[in-house]
């Protein structure tokens, strides 16, 4: 059986996920047949994990279905001592991995690992892809690099896999980049300055983010056209309401049981469709000179424009354009958002810190003596040590992804072991990024959030031979225990911007504003709450987890 299909099946589609406490039984025979000949076989294998409750061969299949902060909790606590941790998952092998070299190990590039199958299924539960588009790339084995694989033939004579890494590549570069984030800072900024100066407003601060900072990135990367065509507030109504739904319609029940998430799926799937067809399309020659601009007001970036237009080009159906492209906007804000509302909200609540990444960030803004504008600095700000630290300890603490691959080889070796065809590797940031080992100090924990914990004071001598200390950013663990974005061949390309975002939103609103906290509030921003935020759990693995209460602060804009 094909590893990551299986688990699609194992979670949704198939009876056996909504009746697996009494559908598993069935399995018994299967999975005992496979303990018995691994017996037999003699081969040497990692550490299994203990079934759950002692319920035999299924209890951790249903762990990690109904209970994963449980789940964690467990396996973390056996991962202290061994990098490597075998349970079954449904009828796949699955190993959990930590370590450095082990990580690193499923980031290289290899024949024998590969994420591909991750990225099928959400083309199919998230994208919209049709059937015919899914075969495409499915058939296509010939890889993500310009090399083609081995033995390898595009079927139709189109590199799918390659052209769309091509397109993804060009967004990680510098040139994409940089028009990205002075789009964005430029939009920002307008929204911060409808603020009259001086005057105390009471504001919902994450709900303001979700807003404010989504709407001036999706301008930035898309154009103008989109929110003219459906209206900004409808399009973020819709897009926040397919993000809460992500989990849902990658692992949860089948459509005909549950169709609200596909309902939610489709509003915004057709806004999408909507300026595709009627904006972007009807720019008749989108490759014509005069449209040769690093960003169109119609079709946005020159990354998206290259991108929609070779999807066109190749073939792929208008589903998967628009479903890409939704798919684009979650990237683009799924992340970003949550990461930056927490960084602000912790900075909120600390004053030393509030006065110490504001002293900072002011020291990154220049005015243009003619105009007397105040502008940020990229160059300078992402200098910035104590920003630099809260932006990385933010990430370390709250994203929770599950990086993802499955053994296509005859076998991989991960660990000191060949782990075997079809079974499934992951490799939870949850686990890596609250290992105490590599992130504890003397006084802060690895499950603490430590604003400080990736700055380091180096002793310097000034010119008069005076002794002073010097703030510098230095990720406190190894880059293999800190991979908040993915890595290898698929990380993330959207990193840098959202590093630039990130820290350029946090510098904007700490030099702009005075913010003093108020309380804190329900998600909706309709109620007092008596505790303060906590991670959305339901966001579990899909990366940036949002905060399940908003806080309700008072600020004066001062410039
Ligand atoms: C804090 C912010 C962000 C985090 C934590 C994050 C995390 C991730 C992760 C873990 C992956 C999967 C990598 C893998 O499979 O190894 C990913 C993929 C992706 N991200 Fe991000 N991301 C962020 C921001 C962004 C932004 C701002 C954009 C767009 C501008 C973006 C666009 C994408 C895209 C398009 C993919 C899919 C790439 C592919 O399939 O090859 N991300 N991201
Ligand atoms: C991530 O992994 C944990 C266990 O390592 C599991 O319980 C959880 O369901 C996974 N989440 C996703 C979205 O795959
Ligand atoms: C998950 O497991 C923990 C620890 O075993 C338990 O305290 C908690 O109640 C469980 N939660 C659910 C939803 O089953
Ligand atoms: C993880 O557990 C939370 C809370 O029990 C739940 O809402 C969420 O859907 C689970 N995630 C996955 C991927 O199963």
């Amino acid at each position: 059986m094909d590893a990551i299909n299986g688990i699609v099946n194992a979670f949704r589609g198939n009876p056996f996920y909504f009746s697996a406490i009494f559908l598993l039984p069935l399995l018994l025979p299967v999975l005992a047949s496979r303990v018995v000949s691994n017996r037999r076989a003699n081969v040497r294998e990692p550490w299994k994990l203990p079934n759950w409750k002692g319920i035999p061969l299924i209890g951790n299949t249903i762990e990690y279905l109904v209970n994963n902060s449980s789940f964690i909790t467990r396996t973390a606590l056996a991962m202290q001592t061994r990098d490597i941790v075998q349970f079954y998952l449904g009828p796949i092998r699955a190993y959990l991995v930590s370590g450095p070299q082990n990580v690193q190990a499923l980031f290289r590039k290899s024949a024998s690992v590969s994420a591909d199958k991750f990225s099928l299924m959400t083309m199919d539960a998230l994208m919209c892809y049709s059937k015919e588009d899914i075969a495409k790339f499915a058939s296509d084995k010939t890889g993500r690099l310009a090399e083609a694989k081995e033995g390898a033939v595009a079927p139709d004579g189109t590199r799918y896999w390659f052209g769309m890494h091509h397109h993804m590549k060009t967004l990680s570069q510098i040139t994409s980049t940089s028009v990205l984030t002075d789009k964005f800072l430029e939009f920002f900024d307008e929204r911060v300055q409808v603020y009259p100066l001086g005057e105390p407003v009471t504001v919902n601060l994450y709900n303001f983010m979700r807003t404010q900072m989504a709407g001036a990135a999706i301008r930035a990367l898309v154009g103008d056209a989109l929110f003219a065509r459906v209206g900004e507030e409808n399009l973020l109504d819709a897009f926040w309401a397919y993000d809460s739904v992500v989990i849902n319609l990658m692992y949860a029940l089948p459509k005909w049981i549950d169709p609200k998430p596909w309902k939610i799926r489709a509003r915004a799937y057709g806004m999408c469709l909507e300026w595709l067809k009627q904006d972007f399309d009807a720019v008749g020659s989108p490759e014509s000179e005069e449209n040769d601009v690093d960003w169109h007001p119609v079709m946005g970036l020159r990354f998206l424009r290259e991108y929609l237009v070779w999807y066109k080009k190749v073939g792929l159906s208008d589903d998967a354009r628009a479903g890409n492209f939704l798919g684009f906007l979650l990237g683009l804000n799924a992340n970003t958002i949550p990461i930056a509302g927490w960084a602000l909200m912790e900075i909120v609540q600390d004053r030393q810190l509030w006065r110490a990444v504001q002293e900072e960030a002011e020291s990154a803004f220049e005015v243009n003596p003619g105009t007397g504008k105040r502008k940020l600095n990229i160059h300078k700000m992402m200098g910035l040590p104590i920003l630099q630290s809260v932006y990385a300890e933010t990430l370390r603490v709250h994203v929770s992804v599950n990086v993802t691959r499955e053994v296509v080889g005859e076998s991989a070796s991960i660990a000191g072991y060949q782990l075997p065809r079809n079974s499934l590797i992951q490799a939870p940031t949850r686990i890596a990024h609250f290992n105490e080992k590599a992130w504890a100090t003397a006084d802060h924990s690895a499950s603490e959030f430590w604003p400080y914990r990736h700055v380091k004071y180096a002793n310097i001598q000034d010119e008069n031979g005076e002794k002073t200390e010097k703030p510098e950013f230095v990720l406190a663990a190894g880059p293999n225990d800190f991979f908040p974005y993915g890595g290898g061949v698929s990380i993330c390309p959207g990193r840098h911007f959202a590093k630039q975002e990130i820290m350029a939103t946090i510098a904007v609103m700490v030099t702009t504003f005075e913010i003093e906290m108020v309380e804190w509030m329900s998600f909706d921003g309709k109620t007092k709450s008596d505790r303060p935020a906590q991670e959305n759990a339901k966001y579990s693995g899909s990366a940036s987890m949002p905060p399940d209460r908003d806080m309700k602060v008072r600020w004066i804009r001062r410039v």
